[in-house]
């Protein structure tokens, strides 16, 4: 699946201010996953740089009480970022929490021409092609190369990943899975959240079928379809990837979000597929299982996902907002 891409790179404002620059290369940073695509992102560019705030009017308070996956989701695109500044011979140097004072505020990037020009090949144009897959995957592991460089990019971020191949961990993994967002289903809080989502279209469904996806979830007890279509994806997957970090906290979060962000466009690459399954850490009692899965070092997992090889040629392509809505005045 390829994306229409926000801007066209030719357009690229070469011989403009670096903040316009700047502003340019974000449309880049609003192609990031998030967490029900939520997009809960500003940015505010100065003169020679970009600071990242949370939004919290985007913050799933049910979902996502501790704000983890908010914070992954800025993380995400942080990184998506940084990783497009050095295709148009620009390079960002990243600064966390720089106003202490402003607790939204949580990174800044000062961003500076490059020495050596433009980087080449780049990796803009894996912006086009990686997306969230629903699908069924292929029952192949991925190269073990390629699995090496997934943990290598989150060592790079200063956080680990585990991978669970072994088909009866997986299936532990998949019951846990399911048992949560039973859970999730059953509480009226987290069903008013998802279809407010649904309702706005964020997943790229039609008008029509995103109030009747809204109504649906809102109304019908969908949980047994739910928790079956994704316990038997995960069961089938042939890995489960969980990004863990010493500490749960924001930093670390936002460090995930990064190495999230970069095991995806190595994917893409690659044509290896992914989904976030977060359910499995939105729940207590399946977060305890799955660390006890995870490695025996207690960390603590914050964004597990399914790898594989899709069956499916075709994913819905989920929507963005514009990049105006995202700025927030100086
Ligand atoms: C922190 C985080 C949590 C997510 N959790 C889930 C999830 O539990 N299930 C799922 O299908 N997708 C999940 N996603 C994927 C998002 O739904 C997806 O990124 C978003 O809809 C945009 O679609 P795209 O990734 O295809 O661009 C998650 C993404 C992030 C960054």
């Amino acid at each position: 699946m390829t994306r229409p891409l926000p801007v066209d790179e030719a357009d690229f404002p070469a011989d403009a201010d670096l903040s316009e620059q700047i502003r340019f290369v974000l449309h880049y940073a609003c192609l990031a996953p998030s967490s029900h695509n939520t997009q809960p992102w500003l940015f505010q560019i100065g003169d020679r740089s970009v600071r990242f705030y949370m939004d919290r009017q985007r913050w799933l308070r049910s979902a996502d009480p501790d704000q983890r996956e908010l914070h992954l989701s800025v993380g995400c695109a942080l990184r998506a970022f940084v990783r497009a500044l050095p295709h148009f011979g620009l390079l960002g140097a990243v600064t966390f929490k720089p106003d202490e004072a402003d607790g939204d505020c949580l990174v800044e990037v000062l961003v500076r021409h490059a020495e050596g020009g433009p980087e080449r090949p780049s990796v803009l144009h894996l912006f086009a092609t990686r997306h969230t897959s629903h699908g069924d995957f292929e029952d192949r592991e991925p190269a073990h190369a390629v699995l090496e460089e997934m943990q290598a990019a989150a060592e790079y971020h200063g956080v680990a990943l585990s991978l669970i191949r072994d088909a009866g961990d997986r299936a532990a993994a998949a019951h846990w899975l399911a048992v949560a967002e039973a859970r999730q289903c059953a509480d009226p809080a987290w069903r008013e959240e998802l279809a407010d989502w649904v309702r706005r279209g964020v997943f790229g469904t039609s008008w029509l079928l995103s109030r009747m996806g809204a109504l649906a979830v809102r109304y019908l007890d969908a949980s047994r379809a739910l928790t079956r279509k994704d316990h038997d994806h995960l069961a089938d997957a042939p890995v489960l990837a969980v990004i863990t970090c010493i500490r749960d906290e924001p930093v670390s979060w936002l460090c995930a979000g990064q190495a999230y962000m970069d095991i995806c466009l190595l994917l893409a690459r690659e044509g290896v597929c992914v989904q976030p399954m977060s359910a499995l850490v939105e729940d207590r009692e399946a977060r305890a299982r799955l660390a006890q899965m995870c490695d025996p070092g207690k960390r603590h997992p914050v964004h597990p996902f399914r790898v594989g090889y899709s069956r499916i040629e075709a994913e819905r392509e989920t929507p963005r907002r514009p990049l105006e809505e995202m700025l927030r005045p100086l």
